[in-house]
């Protein structure tokens, strides 16, 4: 038994130490051309994290970038999970500081919109398709997106407006991530009366 305990601990030592070995350094490589990708201000590291986009016709990204501010200098944060993303453009992105995660949800597939919500850990690089509960949004892309934390420091995902399956929406959403947890701000009479996209 105790044998066996200490291979566990071995093996996971082992995982770890391959985990903190796999950012590749940063480079003057930049990510290939592209539009309606996302970006998010990373503070803790003073860098800027990028995913996805689209590079014309059918050719959506799925890939994860980093700009480190200080250095001036790019840096391709590829995943190790086997799971991750499909290839998208016109969704949203969030640093979660306190965690060092990016959260990603929504945007145009070339099958369609989308509704899923995506965790990716910045520092094991692991993807996490998260389980959303609440009033779930219905798939879009090209809402306007930005975060905050309310007076209990809870950090608050922010989504605006943009383009559902063939029509505009002026929806707000708001997703708390402590409780995963999705709720619809109702519309009232002092919401804009007309839809944007691409804010
Ligand atoms: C960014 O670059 C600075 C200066 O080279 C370095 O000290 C820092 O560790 C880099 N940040 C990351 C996230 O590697």
């Amino acid at each position: 038994m105790k044998r066996l305990l200490w291979y566990l601990h071995f093996f996971s030592t082992i995982k770890v130490l391959a985990f903190s070995y796999s950012r590749l350094p940063f480079t003057d490589s930049p990510p290939s051309i592209r539009q309606y990708a996302c970006a998010d201000y990373y503070t803790k590291e003073n860098s800027l994290i990028i995913f996805g986009g689209n590079q014309g016709s059918d050719i959506n990204f799925n890939d994860v970038w980093e700009f480190n501010l200080t250095a001036n200098l790019w840096n391709s944060l590829t995943p190790i999970s086997t799971t991750y993303p499909n290839p998208r453009m016109f969704h949203g992105c969030w640093i979660d500081d306190d965690n060092s995660m990016l959260y990603i949800f929504g945007g145009r597939s070339n099958s369609g919109p989308l509704n899923d919500l995506w965790r990716y850990d910045l520092v094991n690089l692991q993807w996490k398709q998260i389980d959303q509960k609440g009033d779930i949004p219905s798939a879009r892309s090209a809402f306007a997106w930005t975060k905050y934390k309310d007076s209990d420091g809870n950090l608050k995902l922010v989504s605006f407006a943009g383009f559902l399956k063939d029509e505009y929406t002026n929806e707000l959403y708001i997703y708390d991530v402590p409780s995963s947890t999705w709720t619809k701000k109702p519309a009232g009479t002092q919401l804009p009366p007309v839809s944007y996209i691409s804010h």
